[in-house]
């Protein structure tokens, strides 16, 4: 694994410390899978509904954060985890988990600080890559899916074709050139408050920099692009869909946190799962 030498335009912004410090407030920082409700769709892209771990396989975390996943993959049959983020921060924070374990007894694990728009990765090397709400910062993303395809192992070893599973921002969610897009309230559109309740949907088509306002922090740069876009670019860079969420709270979520109840307007998250062929 190695980086081009190029200049990116990536911001770094887990680095910034005000918005580290609010990040780490979040629920799923603080609790990992268990408090990101999307986890049990995107578990059931990687396992699919027999298997019930990732047997001997080498997996490569993009974007890896505190390393929730790493963890899973390891306590889940993975002989080796790759976690890669652009942030020191984070890479420090999901190295702190690992100082009592118990490295005889687990698979390999590593961490490197890496921007994603600038990696090279070795062929054939992973049976499996995932990335949990990190595409959606990468400006080039043909050109990581083109990476993440030759690094996958394509089943002439008899061990099947490499594997892709990724969430993003829903489109839906991630068009509004408003920053710090919110619900607008409609008077009169329902009896329930959050009946009255619309997303500004707008700009759809207009693909590119959204410039946000998240956690408290001004300035946070993500990229959008459509449904069709993400599909299309993984279709385009050898890969077969196996998979397709548009991501929303289920009626079960909602009775356990009712607050979440608006969230069923409109998805809030695409989890996409892909074979390289
Ligand atoms: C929303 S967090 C998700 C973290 C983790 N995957 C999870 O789901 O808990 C997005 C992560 O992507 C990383 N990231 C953003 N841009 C990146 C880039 N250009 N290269 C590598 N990592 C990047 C951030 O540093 C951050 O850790």
């Amino acid at each position: 694994m190695s980086e081009l030498k190029m200049q990116s335009n990536s911001q770094n912004i887990y680095d910034n410390p005000e918005f580290f410090s609010a990040y780490s407030t979040l629920s799923r920082s603080q609790q990992g899978l268990a408090a990101a409700p999307e986890w049990p769709s995107l578990r059931h892209m990687i396992l699919g509904s027999s298997s019930t771990t990732l047997p001997q396989s080498r997996v490569l975390d993009l974007g890896c954060g505190y390393g929730w996943f790493v963890r899973w993959a390891r306590e889940n049959g993975a002989s080796y985890i790759q976690g890669i983020d652009i942030s020191e921060k984070m890479i420090e924070k999901a190295k702190s988990f690992d100082k009592d374990a118990k490295p005889a007894s687990t698979p390999e694990v590593s961490y490197e600080i890496r921007d994603l728009e600038t990696l090279i990765l070795d062929e054939e090397s992973y049976d499996f890559v995932y990335s949990s709400l990190t595409f959606h910062y990468i400006e080039d993303l043909a050109r990581l899916l083109r990476q993440i395809h030759s690094s996958l192992k394509k089943g002439n070893n008899g061990s099947g074709n490499g594997k892709l599973v990724f969430s993003v921002e829903h489109p839906i969610y991630s068009s509004p050139v408003r920053p710090a897009a919110d619900w607008i309230d409609v008077k009169g559109a329902g009896e329930e408050e959050e009946e009255g309740k619309v997303w500004p949907l707008n700009s759809y088509s207009e693909e590119g920099l959204r410039v946000t306002s998240w956690l408290g922090t001004d300035g946070v740069r993500k990229y959008h692009r459509t449904t069709e876009t993400y599909v299309s670019l993984l279709l385009e860079n050898g890969f077969v869909l196996t998979g397709l969420k548009d991501w929303a709270p289920s009626e079960e979520d909602v009775a356990a946190h009712p607050e979440w109840s608006v969230e069923r307007h409109r998805p809030f998250f695409l989890l996409l799962a892909a074979e390289a062929r």
